[in-house]
């Protein structure tokens, strides 16, 4: 039974809080409508780019705002510490997938060579030339990453003015340096420096941009090395055969529907137009997707801090497909992710327990107990693992593969497993990868104090979408602050007790 007096209390904090929320509520939309659009550089990095086809791409889409913008604390909180973990922006095909989408090109131009009748939305590919470099940020991706930055310290005016704390995960020695260079513009962006002036248009000019801030921590992604921010260290997760992750879901799915759909129709499009004999497969035409993607954002300029998109327009390879195909085309991106990176993959919760348990030990300001995939020289330092009150904003890049286990680990877009039958695009299904890891994706963690309630409250907002705590594995006891998005920090920390254990882990020498 609650005393008398602190019922009365209660009820009547309820009731201010209902009352100021409703006054907010009533002021919330003004507010959006300024902030709509430009949270994160929205509207600028989607200017020309048609939604139904590059918000279905999943890991290739940009990052885009979700849902409506919610990111200011609700009324009677405020956000006292951040850690948002954010993937790489924008960047060149890697060596493998470039060699990839080149002998689709060949393929397709070996056959349109002797077609009689070429079909105008594929005159283009006769000539076309790929971009050669690979792996590297393009210009596009560091604006993305500005745009975060900034936005950040708009959204956290008061953290602002505190030092952050910005990790990358790479090796600049080796050329592997797209999540530092990510690091680097988000804290451009976050201490209110414009874009850098003139024209940039290549993964050089973005690395050799002048005074380009520093991280102050980058962790290797040399085999061996234990990093949290990439994951490479669980033995029996790097046997799994290839068949059971990614590729095997793309496989699957690329035969029970990519093919007998978009690939036959694209089939019958060669052979009307009396192209030489050619058999393409659900890779030919998964690589046609992520090639309008890539050659689309992988050209684009940055003229003074404005996006310019090559000759004004999105790149003809968006052209192949019809508008109703690019949804089959990001869920074979979706499954591959869900069983790569996701529920789908046995081993998410040995990949993602590193960085949660991170998390916790920064909302809790101590230092992590080692394991997993920490390294405890680097954890065990307050030099090169700070906690609030010193440092209160934590910038973390990284990439989708370690976006995708953290996520699933953390008990985030849990919802029905991702089939691969024909039309599985169809069914319902949470693990939406261009909403979770699109390239800038960001999942923000923040830590919340709120008047009238002792303990601190932690809130996720993924790509600008609050997650809800209602019926959510993280918080299975939910209060009142859940309808705002609020979970207390201690009954998801409780909920998410397997972290701070090594068993997980231990599942890895298996
Ligand atoms: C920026 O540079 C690229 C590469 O040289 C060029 O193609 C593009 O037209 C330039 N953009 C502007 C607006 O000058
Ligand atoms: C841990 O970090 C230190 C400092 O960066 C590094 O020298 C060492 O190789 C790392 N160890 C592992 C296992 O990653
Ligand atoms: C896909 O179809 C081909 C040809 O029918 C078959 O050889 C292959 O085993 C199938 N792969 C999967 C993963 O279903
Ligand atoms: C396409 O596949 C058919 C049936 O397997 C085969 O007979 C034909 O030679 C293949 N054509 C090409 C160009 O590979
Ligand atoms: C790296 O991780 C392994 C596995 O948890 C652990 O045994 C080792 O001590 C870690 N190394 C460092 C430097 O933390």
């Amino acid at each position: 039974m609650q005393p008398p007096l602190k019922l009365f209390t209660m009820q009547l904090c309820t009731l201010l809080t209902l009352v100021v929320s409703l006054v907010a509520a009533a002021q919330l939309p003004l507010v959006q409508a300024q902030r709509i659009g430009d949270v994160d550089g929205d509207r600028a990095l989607h200017a020309g780019l048609p939604p139904h086809i590059f918000q279905q791409m999943g890991q290739y889409s940009p990052r885009y705002l979700v849902g409506h913008d919610s990111q200011m604390a609700p009324p009677g909180c405020k956000v006292d510490v951040v850690s948002t973990l954010e993937r790489h922006g924008a960047r060149h095909f890697t060596d493998g997938a470039l060699k990839r989408a080149k002998a689709t090109v060949t393929k397709l131009q070996a056959s349109l060579k002797t077609a009689q009748r070429v079909p105008p939305e594929m005159a283009f590919i006769l000539d076309a030339q790929l971009q050669k470099e690979t792996s590297s940020l393009v210009p596009y991706g560091a604006l993305q990453a500005w745009y975060s930055g900034k936005t950040a310290a708009a959204t956290y005016p008061e953290l602002a003015r505190s030092t952050p704390f910005v990790r990358g995960s790479g090796d600049v020695a080796s050329g592997n340096d797209r999540v530092i260079l990510t690091a680097r513009y988000w804290r451009l962006g976050f201490e209110g420096h414009p874009f850098p002036t003139g024209n940039i248009s290549t993964s050089d000019q973005v690395r050799n941009a002048p005074n380009l801030p520093q991280t102050d921590l980058d962790i290797s992604e040399l085999p061996g090395k234990n990093n949290t921010l990439d994951v490479s260290t669980c033995t029996a997760e790097n046997n799994l055969p290839a068949s059971q992750g990614e590729d095997g879901a793309q496989a699957r799915y690329g035969n029970s529907t990519v093919l007998p759909t978009i690939g036959a129709r694209l089939q019958e499009v060669l052979q009307r137009a009396g192209a030489g004999a050619v058999n393409l497969t659900y890779t030919d035409v998964l690589n046609i997707g992520n090639l309008c993607s890539f050659e689309t954002l992988g050209r684009a300029s940055v003229v003074d801090g404005q996006l310019r998109l090559d000759g004004g327009r999105i790149s003809p390879w968006c052209g192949i497909f019809r508008d109703n195909e690019w949804s089959i085309y990001g869920y074979a991106n979706d499954a591959g992710k869900y069983y790569g990176a996701g529920y789908g993959n046995p081993f998410f919760k040995a990949l993602g327990e590193g960085w949660i348990r991170e998390l916790f030990a920064r909302f809790e300001s101590r230092l992590p107990a080692p394991g997993a995939s920490l390294n405890s020289t680097l954890d065990g330092s307050s030099a090169t693992f700070p906690v609030p009150d010193h440092t209160r904003v934590f910038f973390d890049g990284t990439h989708d593969n370690n976006i995708g286990p953290i996520a699933a680990a953390f008990g985030l877009f849990d919802g029905p497993k991702l089939s691969t039958d024909f039309h599985a695009e169809r069914a319902p299904h949470r693990w939406v990868f261009s909403q979770i890891g699109p390239l800038q994706g960001k999942i923000t963690f923040e830590k919340l104090s709120c008047a009238g309630s002792r303990s601190p409250y932690l809130r996720v907002r993924a790509n600008g979408a609050v997650q809800s705590p209602r019926g959510a594995s993280w918080c299975p006891r939910p209060d009142a602050r859940a309808a705002q998005g609020l979970c207390a920090v201690d009954v998801v920390h409780k909920a998410l007790a397997f972290v701070n254990s090594n068993e997980e882990w231990a599942k890895c020498d298996a």
